[in-house]
């Protein structure tokens, strides 16, 4: 049964964060000072197991979602991923997918295409070792998430889809090198405007450079077209290459907010339910599972949650809404 929230919009896309760790400290994400050697990550038995997550997929697929993206934290951080991958990849009609930051990915991606992965998305916010050194804060190299991606297009993971989030002053110099480079690929380099999720990030409107200037710096070395969405509810603005050499996209979510079409739910790895990324609290479905709900039960709680979403932090952003208490990216994922 298809549900609608209190905008009319229908719930197609479950983003699965399946663990809150991750090997890298990205300064707007996880920065040091907040996630270091004592921060108190979830314990395992506060995380859903595999068989919790397939459960509440196939209760969430019959209720119309169409997409299940994986991630974290680093989703491939969470020990033997690619068993979650086969659970999930067995149930029809579902667009399986991961965002990851690429550095276990060469592992990996064999093991995950075989258990039925369809498509991953890397992240990469610079190739200079420099600027990605000192954005991911662990001295991760360039090279190591290049052939991470590389593997992963190897093996058939692809159309690779690469995410680059853009901070003004600190990596908007790369912004020409990437779309070079993923235009040579073949990849799909999407550029994602730096937003205030969570409280630890220390965001400024001043930080974020509009999707409109990366897409004029662009184009006025690579003539660029805007390309229609290719689903409605799509998150990034899509552009093609006049030349034909391939695409990228923007998303903008600061300077051209798109909650209208907004489908998404995120579920946490200690399984709560949040509408919303910027959502001040989550639903619990952990302890009602463990509670020994039935799946009609479970049904039923999604279409009461879903059913009063009102839920547009990006449309209503302003200095007000910054200092409300926001789920953390690294709880909920991308
Ligand atoms: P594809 O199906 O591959 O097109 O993926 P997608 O469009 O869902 O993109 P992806 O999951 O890679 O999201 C790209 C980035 O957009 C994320 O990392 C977030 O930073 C941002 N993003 C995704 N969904 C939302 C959302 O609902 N709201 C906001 N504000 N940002 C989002
Ligand atoms: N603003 C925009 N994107 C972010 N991501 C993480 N934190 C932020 C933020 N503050 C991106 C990551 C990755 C995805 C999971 O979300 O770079 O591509
Ligand atoms: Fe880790 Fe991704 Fe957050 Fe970076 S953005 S700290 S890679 S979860
Ligand atoms: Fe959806 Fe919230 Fe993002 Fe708007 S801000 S697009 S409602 S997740």
């Amino acid at each position: 049964m298809q549900l609608l929230d209190t905008l009319s919009r229908p719930l197609r896309d479950l983003r699965i964060s399946v663990t809150d760790r991750c090997n890298f400290r990205c300064v707007y994400c996880m920065p040091k000072e907040i996630f270091g050697p004592d921060y108190q990550y979830l314990r395992r038995d506060q995380i859903l197991t595999f068989e919790e997550i397939e459960r509440l997929v196939r209760v969430f697929v019959a209720h119309g979602v169409r997409k299940i993206r994986l991630t974290g934290g680093e989703p491939l951080v969470r020990r033997d991923l690619h068993l979650l991958v086969s659970m999930l990849s067995t149930i029809p009609d579902l667009d399986l997918t991961l965002t990851t930051n690429g550095a276990l990915l060469a592992k990996q991606a064999r093991a995950l295409k075989d258990a039925g992965l369809k498509r991953v998305t890397v992240s990469l916010d610079s190739l200079d070792n420099k600027i990605f050194k000192t954005m991911n804060d662990v001295d991760f190299a360039v090279e190591n998430v290049l052939d991470g991606m590389d593997a992963a297009a190897i093996v058939g993971l692809g159309p690779i889809k690469v995410n680059m989030v853009v901070k003004r002053g600190l990596n908007e110099s790369s912004i020409l090198p990437m779309a070079r480079f993923f235009r040579e690929k073949g990849y799909i380099l999407r550029f994602i405007e730096y937003m205030d999720v969570g409280h630890s990030n220390g965001w400024r409107m001043n930080d974020v450079l509009p999707a409109a200037e990366i897409i004029k710096m662009i184009h006025a070395e690579m003539p660029l077209q805007p390309l229609d969405p290719s689903y409605r509810g799509e998150v990034a603005e899509r552009w093609r290459y006049k030349d034909g050499s391939g695409e990228i996209g923007v998303v903008a979510s600061v300077t051209q907010a798109f909650c209208s079409t907004c489908n998404r739910a995120r579920l946490s790895a200690e399984g709560k339910l949040y509408t919303c990324l910027f959502a001040i609290k989550g639903h619990d479905f952990r302890d009602l599972m463990r509670g020994g709900a039935t799946d009609d039960e479970i049904s039923q709680e999604i279409a009461r949650v879903w059913g009063k979403r009102g839920d547009r932090y990006s449309e209503l952003r302003s200095e007000n809404t910054l200092s409300l208490p926001k789920v953390e990216m690294s709880h909920i994922g991308g």
